[in-house]
């Protein structure tokens, strides 16, 4: 991954996470408020059911004290104050006295607790209702929830007792509204709540004990766990219903429990409000955290992608300068905009690269001074071996012309032949020089550098195993499929012809000859290693030096020539050695020469030795 994909990628993923985080908090705080708002509402609502519920009673306690102080009840009391006094007289007066005063259950009561009349059971006449008789202030305490028995079963009210005292005989009127549908209508819901209402009148979860406004609910198992929770402990409780997978049709119930006068739970109430305007709003707002997500991530993606470029093409400008170097352009150089960080990296880049061209240069200077004095030392020796006798001869000659020597034409003739060898001597000397300087350029043609290893191994089969000379045994790996290079084959012929003699030079008393070749990155290798002499690590350093020798009667040019010959093909050669253990020479070659043939710079892989 490029360092601008990563720098992108960062900014990106920090963007990414800045939106979603963003739409998160307001997420959550929306939905917190709504949530607020929801719970007001429905606390507004419980509110208002217990003032309705309040009022109702009210106004039920208010009907039954009005229905004791009629003249019609009084004279019913005094009439039943009296001793055998026929009860069965009033038996139908509750249904008449109850629709005229629009209640649902109305009872007369007498003394004794015994039903005189009834309205929502009148078959229960004579039954006794033995709790209205037990000692209670029933005008202190208003009217309250009871679970009335009627002839179509039981049934939840809202009821009042009042009583009209005769004497010491009191005649009670117990009456009341019935809570239902009725009383579910008569409240006044917004939109999206509604109330329920569970008649808790039988001991198990009765399913059409629940009712909203139309009568029995729908769904109504749903709402038995609640209800049990409730009965269990009879507080206040909240929770949500879904109604199937879209939550915008989830509601949220707040469950008010009913109790009567010993605490007793006979209904529970249940006020919910619908989660679809909640829902949808969040929706909305996610759907705006989304769209400016949208717009944010791409307005970023320009601007990362931009800012990216911005911050990574100096550093992709120090990239390829920096692979410039590595291919050999010393000199390469970065523009230097600004004084940023990156700024202050590319000069110090170029400062770098300054130093590098100028090290080189001190470098090959010192080389090249060097080269020179090895060189005029080794022509000054060479020189000095002919100029010698060459003097001692002239000077020779002098004397005897001098003395008048009566040999000196004898003396004459040998000194002449004695000069003419040693300007021979000389005249080798300046055309081995000569040779050296004149190496041509390779002329480059398809070569495949395994055959022609094989043919100069085989020239020197003869020798290596000639008699009366200790034998060398010559092992060739040579690679199959090898890659053909472009070549000079006559100079690679003669390289190597070097290589070996040397070798041959170094094993007098024989050993293994071994050439290798294989595929390397862009082009072939070869390796030629032998089992001789070695070389110590100073003289590894030095055996590429022209004219430098450690034989009798050797030029010191063979290797200068190989390294010659390699470097004109833009290959490398190094020497691997170790003294007395063997040498190995490695010509790295290219598939095919740069066309100026570039010189790579000499490496001495050293072991260290003991000489
Ligand atoms: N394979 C080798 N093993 C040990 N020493 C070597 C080997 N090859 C070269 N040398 C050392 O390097 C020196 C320089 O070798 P180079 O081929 O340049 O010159 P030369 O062999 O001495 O003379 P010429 O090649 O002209 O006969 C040799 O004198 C020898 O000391
Ligand atoms: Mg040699």
């Amino acid at each position: 991954m490029t360092f601008r994909s990563k720098l992108f990628l960062n900014f990106m993923i920090a963007l990414l996470l800045a939106v979603g985080l963003v739409a998160a908090g307001v997420t959550i705080v929306t939905r917190r408020v709504f949530d607020q708002l929801n719970g007001q509402h429905t606390d507004a609502m419980v509110q208002q059911f217990q003032r309705e519920f309040e009022r109702r009673g009210q106004d039920v306690a208010h009907r039954i004290k009005a229905i004791a102080e009629e003249e019609a009840t009084t004279r019913m009391a005094v009439d039943l104050s009296r001793p055998n006094a026929d009860v069965s007289v009033y038996v139908h007066d509750a249904r008449g006295v109850s629709s005229s005063h629009q209640l649902n259950f109305l009872d007369f009561v007498g003394n004794d607790g015994s039903i005189i009349s009834s309205e929502e059971y009148p078959a229960r006449f004579g039954y006794k209702l033995s709790w209205v008789t037990q000692p209670d202030d029933w005008a202190a305490r208003g009217a309250f929830l009871m679970k009335v028995e009627t002839d179509q079963g039981p049934a939840l009210g809202l009821m009042a007792v009042s009583t009209v005292r005769v004497g010491d005989r009191d005649l009670y009127v117990v009456g009341g509204e019935r809570l239902g549908k009725e009383f579910l209508s008569s409240l006044v819901l917004p939109a999206d709540m509604r109330a329920l209402l569970y008649l808790n009148l039988a001991s198990e979860f009765q399913e059409p004990n629940l009712i909203d406004i139309n009568g029995p609910a729908p769904d109504a198992d749903r709402f038995q766990p609640l209800v049990e929770k409730i009965e269990a402990d009879p507080v206040e409780q909240t929770e949500k219903i879904s109604w199937g997978f879209d939550p915008s049709n989830a509601e949220v119930f707040k469950a008010l429990p009913q109790v009567g006068r010993q605490k007793e739970l006979l209904g529970v109430l249940f006020v919910g409000s619908s989660q679809r305007t909640v829902v949808s709003l969040e929706r909305r707002i996610r759907w705006l955290a989304l769209g400016v997500a949208a717009v944010g991530v791409l307005l970023g993606l320009l601007l990362s992608w931009w800012g990216a470029a911005r911050v990574t093409r100096p550093v992709q400008k120090l990239v390829a300068a920096a692979r410039e170097v590595s291919h050999g352009n010393w000199g390469s150089r970065v523009e230097v905009h600004g004084h940023d960080e990156i700024a202050q990296l590319s000069k110090s880049f170029n400062q770098m690269t300054g130093q590098l061209v100028e090290q080189r240069e001190k470098l090959v200077q010192v080389e090249r001074v060097a080269a020179w004095r090895e060189l005029a030392r080794r022509l000054a020796h060479e020189l000095k071996n002919p100029l010698f006798p060459l003097q001692t001869t002239v000077e020779n000659l002098q004397r005897a012309r001098e003395q008048n020597s009566p040999q000196f034409d004898e003396v004459f003739r040998e000194s002449t032949g004695i000069m003419l060898g040693e300007i021979d001597n000389l005249k080798a000397i300046v055309s081995r020089f000569s040779d050296f300087a004149k190496m041509p350029q390779p002329e480059l043609a398809p070569v495949n550098l395994n055959d022609i290893a094989r043919n100069v191994v085989k020239l020197f089969e003869a020798q290596f195993g000639a008699v009366g000379r200790p034998p060398i045994t010559p092992e060739l790996h040579l690679q199959e499929n090898l890659p053909i290079i472009q070549a000079d084959a006559t100079l690679l012929h003669r390289a190597i012809e070097n290589l070996i003699l040397n070798a041959m030079d170094a094993m007098p008393a024989g050993g293994v000859l071994m050439l290798r070749t294989q595929t390397i990155e862009h082009g072939v290798s070869l390796e030629v290693s032998d089992t001789g002499s070695g070389l110590t690590p100073e003289e590894s350093e030095r055996i590429f030096t022209p004219y430098y020798t450690s034989k009798q009667h050797g030029s010191g040019l063979g290797l200068a020539i190989v390294q010659a010959i390699v470097a004109d093909h833009g290959g490398r050669i190094s020497v691997e050695s170790e003294s007395g253990v063997g040498t190995s020479f490695h010509l790295d070659l290219p598939s095919s020469p740069p066309h100026k043939p570039q010189v790579f710079p000499m490496v001495f892989e050293k072991k260290e030795v003991e000489a």
